[in-house]
């Protein structure tokens, strides 16, 4: 247990009220752990912790009235704590959901270690995660997962459950956490029998409440909990955690503007709430500073990248259409002139065996059939400025992998500098993970998927089930899993490993192992 039983003492309880507008509370009466723990952004020296106070899950404020409540936290060496190195007190605080985040420091690089938060006479299930090698490190490998897309209507998260028990240094989560729309009172096509949710999960988040209970919902889960006890995660998020297809200030619905930021400063505070991320990436209204890079010694920088919130407005009409004039308008952008020069001068200062490009929509050319060979305008084929300049960063420094979520799809893809012309070599590659639970339960062999291989040779694989692509990268070698499950509308799935793919960093080019 942790050590002394949990009395806030006078000074300390005084101490914490001073810090906050809400009164500080001694424990909710039921268990408030329901929402389980998670761990993100991993440092040679630390990393982030996180839990959120929800006895009533489904709840508006989770069950709990507007104050503060005391949490304590440790982590130890060993999954009994006995031996505890670092432990403390965090606030949950009413103005931020009942979330706890603390950013630990003080830890060994490359270790394991085990936490739990308190409150009370309550204790939260025990997490495992993992610290980032030391920067002057020359590691053997990096083991790492993406996954995204988990539509909680659309399925289980049984990939979830298989992801935990895989060994891995880290996972990326590449957007798509939560779907905004409508829950009904069995989960949609999850039809669980055991749930009952009350009808205001029918309404599609915009209000800050109405995002906390989405979350909430979603962490209920037990796979996905399992995951995030599992591993630490590195996140970023892609539109449904505000609005289908939203590009920075624009809606996909015509609304004034001032109400869409509201909106997005509402499903951005929510999303900070409910992830393990640090303070710097606390949003202001409605901007969150959610880029960052992550190191894992000399073998891999990872920059995870915001594609939404910076944005160009999607070009010609948005969807997928044959190219028009606007599409190739200078000034189009899909990172932002800031996040654009950050990754680029990164990419090319590094120094690193592999840069990591954590992001969230397709970059390779995808043409989608059709006289003119039509183009998805809401991914990078929509954005071919920002494509070139990234790409042209890549062909100088080698050992670019771009990690992709988005389109419910496997793909295995070369990157080229110039697509029309497969005679030349590969700059770079990218690996597109398929959902966690959304499109439903999928199938291996897609005719649209097919269609695209065959007029598209840098197209190396393509699969339309549900799970996860598991990587290992050595200092020479990206080995890459794709992981898949026969079905999601029922429990239990088991998974099988469908492809893998190999490229070499000297030799940039996915082949089959
Ligand atoms: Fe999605």
């Amino acid at each position: 247990m942790l050590g002394r039983r949990q009395v806030l003492t006078a000074g300390g309880a005084a101490l914490v009220a001073a810090l906050s507008p809400s009164p500080v509370r001694a424990a909710p009466h039921t268990d408030p752990f329901t929402l389980g723990v998670a761990s993100g952004d991993p440092l040679p020296e630390g990393v982030v912790l996180w839990t959120r106070l929800a006895p009533q899950p489904h709840e508006p404020a989770a069950g709990l009235p507007k104050a503060d409540y005391p949490v304590k936290w440790q982590v130890a060496e060993d999954d009994g704590f006995t031996r505890v190195v670092k432990d403390g007190t965090a606030t949950a605080a009413a103005a931020y959901g009942h979330s706890v985040h603390v950013d630990v420091r003080g830890l060994q690089p490359a270790r394991d270690y085990f936490y739990r938060f308190r409150t009370d006479r309550h204790v939260s299930p025990a997490g495992r995660t993992r610290t980032a090698p030391a920067r002057t490190a020359s590691p053997e490998r990096l083991r790492f997962a993406i996954a995204s897309c988990q539509n909680y209507t659309d399925g289980w998260f049984t990939a979830h459950r298989h992801l935990a028990a895989e060994d891995l240094d880290v996972l990326f989560f590449l957007g798509d956490y939560i779907y905004e729309g409508a829950v009904t009172s069995r989960g949609g096509d999850r039809d669980d029998a055991s749930l009952r949710l009350p009808d205001t999960f029918e309404l599609t988040t915009d209000t800050l409440d109405l995002y906390r209970m989405r979350y909430a919902l979603y962490r209920t889960d037990p796979d996905l909990q399992a995951a995030h006890a599992a591993v630490p995660w590195a996140l970023t998020w892609d539109d449904h955690e505000v609005q289908d297809n939203y590009a920075a200030g624009v809606p996909r619905f015509e609304v004034p503007p001032v109400d869409f930021l509201v909106h997005r400063a509402n499903a951005y505070r929510a999303y900070w709430e409910n992830m393990p991320l640090r303070r710097p990436r606390r949003p202001a209204g409605p901007d969150m500073p959610l880029y960052r890079r992550l190191r894992f010694g000399d073998l891999a920088h990872a920059y995870v990248l915001d594609t939404r919130q910076y944005r160009s407005d999607q070009a010609c009409g948005d969807g997928i259409r044959a190219a028009c004039p606007e599409r190739d308008q200078p000034g189009r952008t899909l990172l932002g002139p800031g996040q654009r020069k950050w990754l680029v001068d990164g990419m090319a200062r590094s120094g690193a065996r592999w840069n990591l490009l954590a992001q969230q929509v397709m970059m390779a050319e995808c043409r989608y059939g059709g006289e003119a060979g039509r183009l998805d305008m809401d991914k990078w084929d929509g954005y071919p400025a920002d494509r070139a300049a990234i790409l042209g960063a890549a062909a100088r420094v080698p050992g670019t992998v771009v990690l992709t979520g988005d389109i419910h799809f496997n793909y295995a893809a070369d990157l080229r500098a110039d697509f029309a012309r497969p005679d030349t070599p590969p700059v770079a590659v990218e690996l597109v993970g398929t959902s966690i639970t959304s499109g439903g339960d999928g199938l291996d062999v897609v005719p649209k998927l097919q269609q695209q291989q065959r007029s598209s040779p840098h197209l190396r694989f393509t699969n339309g089930q549900r799970g996860y692509v598991r990587c290992e990268l050595t200092r020479d070698t990206l080995r890459a899993d794709f992981r898949v499950l026969s079905h999601v509308t029922r429990p239990g799935s088991p998974i099988t490993t469908r492809a893998t793919f190999v490229s070499e960093r000297a030799r940039p080019g996915l082949v089959p192992a």
